[in-house]
């Protein structure tokens, strides 16, 4: 793989490590792997290194980003955590949750990072080459998906450089995320509300916390979570959902045993024996390799709606939703 003059890419070992930290520290922006997509992170204390960021992605400002850490302490110096956050933290840390708190008074993250909320997003990420990376600096890092705004996440090395390549100083290269999906984001104070479903199934959360969670409500203009408009992830090919025949003009994402095919017709299956979890890591990689085959439409197989299927399904209802209703953030 080779990239464009002023993206290096990375292999994550000690000395790569070293020179993702002295990047972040010097104000520039390194994409790494965790488990969820790849992240392109910048020191959450610098404005400038995340204005440029934001400049990087093509994402408006108002869109705050998760601050990453290495130890829960980090954490909770940066935002309050009541009873229902701290038994979050100690269920699901590290791993796919991203919790949002009330930010404290000596929060260190960068304004421009919060987009002017008195909340924070916070999240300990489980890859070793993340927690490398986060130990290493050991301050917090903002980062957002490593992909341009509006496409989908990238789950691999591959993916960042086709939307970043030239824009951003490296890639740690840790190979695919074992995830696929971005974290579960839940609003942990007052009621606990479920912001975005994500790489921790809402039931393993609600088992924890021993009730159900309450639905955010998001209105189009004022988001919670600005990720969540509806057409954050679509790819330029239309999507048609539940499909159950496929039309000679159409690629197919199949899940399960493929529908009928004709010869030569664009296909990737998310998991030909039915598995959530496999679907979830095959994901944007089979719609980003389906979208480059050129068809304009892609037909797409039920896939069933629970476990993490809830965020595949919501995924996909919003990579099918028409380009008219995208705020593009
Ligand atoms: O898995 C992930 O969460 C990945 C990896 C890199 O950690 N990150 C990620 O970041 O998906 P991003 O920026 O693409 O999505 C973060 C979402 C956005 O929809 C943002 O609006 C929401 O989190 N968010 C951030 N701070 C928030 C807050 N205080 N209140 C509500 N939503 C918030
Ligand atoms: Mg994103």
């Amino acid at each position: 793989m080779t990239a464009e003059p002023g993206t290096r890419v990375i292999k994550p070992d000690a000395a790569g490590i070293a020179a993702a930290v002295r990047c972040l520290a010097a104000g520039g922006l390194a994409a790494f792997p965790t488990e969820t997509v790849y992240g392109l992170g910048a020191d959450a204390g610098n404005g400038e290194a995340i204005a440029r960021l934001y400049a990087a992605k093509g994402r408006p400002r108002f869109n705050p980003l998760i601050s990453h850490v290495a130890e829960s302490s980090q954490a909770r110096a940066l935002g309050h955590f009541d009873d229902v956050a701290e038994k979050l933290a100690a269920a699901f840390w590290p791993g796919p949750l991203t919790l949002v708190v009330p930010k404290r008074a000596g929060c260190t993250v960068a304004d421009l990072a919060l987009a002017g909320l008195d909340t924070i997003a916070l999240r300990m990420p489980a890859h070793p080459v993340a927690r490398g990376l986060l130990a290493a600096f050991g301050k917090p890092v903002v980062a957002p998906s490593a992909n341009r705004s509006g496409h989908v996440s990238p789950t691999d090395a591959a993916h960042v450089l086709a939307d970043l390549r030239g824009r951003i100083d490296l890639v740690l290269d840790g190979g695919a995320c074992p995830v696929g999906l971005e974290s579960t984001i839940v609003a942990a104070f007052d009621r606990p509300k479920l912001l975005r479903p994500g790489g921790v199934p809402r039931g393993q959360i609600e088992r924890v916390l021993g009730h159900a969670l309450a639905d955010a409500p998001i209105a189009d203009d004022k988001p919670l979570a600005p990720g969540m408009l509806p057409s954050h992830y679509a790819p330029k090919a239309k999507l048609r959902l539940n499909a159950d025949a496929v039309h000679p003009d159409e690629a197919l994402l199949a899940f399960g045993p493929p529908v009928a095919l004709k010869d030569g017709q664009p296909v990737r299956n998310l998991s030909p024996r039915g598995d959530l979890v496999e679907a979830a890591a095959n994901l944007f990689s089979h719609l980003r390799a389906l979208d480059a085959s050129g068809a304009g439409a892609i037909a797409v197989m039920n896939v069933p709606n629970e476990g993490l299927g809830e965020a595949i399904n919501d995924r996909l209802a919003r990579a099918a939703a028409p380009k008219s209703e995208s705020k593009r953030v």
